[in-house]
């Protein structure tokens, strides 16, 4: 972590919870917030239909961001089962992940697609979290670098330097992604130096605020090892975000380790 970047942790439910499920969940997580989301910023993702419930739990009020999982492109039209930035707006979202790996792999989402979503959603004024991340064929060739390096070539370059500012970029390893094998923190934070390395490359300056986030069986027992990689900004969580207690622990845990390098920066 950097203390000139504040963190960011996401729940990505992916397909779970209906509307009564979200709403019991943050019930239960709102009950354990006391000023954690001062110093994380804590994201809910969950399947569009329970947005509209979310939103009316006002989440806000506890400092807390309602978030979708896709997003297309288009504003309106005939996009059979799509959903515009606007209408995702209009739920109260303010981020959207895009280009997650099972997108990627079971939806066929090309390099194109997210490259298009992306600049929707930052047309829209949303922030988008852009996932990158290497398989285990590829990793295993000695390739993981230039594969995530040509993920987010092809989806930001070109970018002005305003809105890549704010975009968030999520490194997730598909071999680490719900299988319980996280990726080692020394790994992923390597990965996150050779991810900012990229950045700047694309986006100049504007790369030291994108925030990098380490996504792949994130656990309350491991999170605070890649908080403590330099260039590891939070975590996009699929599983251990899916239970109001193990949710919580790794915001808690979040907003310890942004307060110890707080507390280092004042040191120095
Ligand atoms: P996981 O999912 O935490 O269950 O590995 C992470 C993700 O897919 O974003």
């Amino acid at each position: 972590m950097n203390a000139a970047r504040k963190p960011l942790l996401a729940a990505n439910w992916k397909m779970n919870k209906t509307p009564e499920e979200a709403l019991a969940f943050w019930r239960e997580f709102s009950g354990r917030l006391s000023g954690e989301t001062g110093r994380v910023e804590v994201v809910i993702c969950p399947p569009y239909p329970a947005l509209p419930a979310l939103q009316g739990a006002d989440l806000r009020a506890r400092g807390v961001y309602l978030g979708a999982q896709n997003v297309h492109w288009e504003s309106r039209g005939a996009f059979t089962g799509e959903v515009s930035p606007g209408m995702l707006r209009a739920v109260g979202c303010s981020h959207v992940i895009v280009g997650h790996s099972e997108r990627r792999a079971y939806f066929g989402e090309s390099d194109e697609a997210v490259k298009r979503k992306l600049r929707a959603a930052l047309e829209e004024g949303m922030t988008p979290i852009l996932c990158v991340g290497e398989t285990l064929e590829q990793r295993t060739a000695g390739r993981a670098e230039e594969v995530v390096a040509a993920q987010l070539t092809a989806a930001l370059e070109g970018l002005d330097t305003g809105r890549a500012a704010r975009v968030v970029v999520a490194y997730e390893p598909v071999w680490a992604i719900g299988t319980g094998r996280s990726a080692e923190a020394r790994d992923a934070g390597e990965m996150a130096v050779a991810v900012r390395r990229r950045l700047r490359e694309l986006a100049g300056p504007a790369a030291e605020k994108i925030r990098i986030l380490y996504g792949g069986s994130v656990a309350p027992d491991n999170f605070a090892q890649f908080l403590a990689e330099a260039e590891v900004d939070g975590g996009l969580v699929g599983t251990a975000s899916l239970r109001p207690e193990s949710f919580f622990a790794l915001v808690a845990s979040a907003a310890n380790a942004a307060t110890a390098q707080a507390g280092e920066g004042e040191a120095q």
